[in-house]
């Protein structure tokens, strides 16, 4: 598929088919297009929990998914928690020194030097939190749009409790909730395109009103 039919293809799923699994290859392609997607400054602050477990998913889905999103979270094949860093932990030494050490050229003085440049720049940030959670997003789109590359269904859940899930996933030692926070989840499986409701029409506003074009 071209990344123009994958964006035609993608739909929200609101309908899984549960009798049809992700294969492993599958999964592994969305799980490097996740890994694959830009950051700000090339700081990465964006980790995934990839839940296929049957039990901690139905768990998840009862815990912390809002309504409908229960069903889903349910009958898709995986759940994926979209995690972020919290606004403290981004600007310790112990962080910026893990994504900022990969530069060769740099011995430890400019090394410590650069980080301090780092912190400086992001405390000065207006709202760290939204300067990782929008990262976040992004990555979760890599994701959507590699998995319907693949004709895999998914749906972007905001609708979810973030406290039960920082909570759920910190009990199951999957996170530390005092360094990471959730910001999105992504539910993925395979579904029957022509079953009624398993996706909506698409609503889209006009190309004139979204974009103006500055000749
Ligand atoms: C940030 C965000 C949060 C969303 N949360 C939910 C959700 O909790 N449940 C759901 O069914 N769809 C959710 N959606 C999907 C949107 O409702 C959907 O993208 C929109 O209605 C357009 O439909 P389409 O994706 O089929 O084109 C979310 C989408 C985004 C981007």
């Amino acid at each position: 598929m071209s990344v123009k039919d994958a964006i035609e293809w993608r739909k929200t799923v609101k309908i899984y088919d549960d009798n049809r699994a992700i294969s492993s290859k599958e999964l592994e392609t969305i799980i490097e297009a996740g890994r694959m997607a830009p950051s700000s400054m090339g700081l990465e602050v964006c980790n995934i929990v990839v839940i296929k477990n049957k039990e901690i998913k139905a768990k998840f889905a009862y815990d912390v998914l809002n309504g409908s999103n229960v069903e889903k979270g349910l009958k898709c094949d995986t759940l994926v928690c979209l995690v972020g860093y919290n606004a403290t932990y981004l600007v310790s030494d112990e962080f910026l020194r893990s994504r900022l050490h990969r530069n060769e050229a740099l011995d430890e003085k400019k090394l410590s030097e650069t980080i301090e440049k780092y912190r400086q720049y992001l405390e000065n940030h207006n709202n760290l939190t939204s300067y990782v959670d929008s990262q976040v997003y992004i990555t979760t789109a890599f994701m959507t749009l590699q998995a319907a590359d693949l004709k895999i269904g998914t749906t972007i859940i905001g609708g979810f409790n973030a406290h039960h899930s920082n909570d759920l996933l910190h009990e199951l030692g999957y996170i530390d909730k005092n360094i990471k926070h959730t910001v999105l989840l992504l539910a993925l499986g395979k579904y029957d395109e022509k079953t009624n409701g398993a996706t909506f029409a698409r609503k889209r506003i006009s190309t004139e009103e979204f974009a103006k074009i500055v000749k």
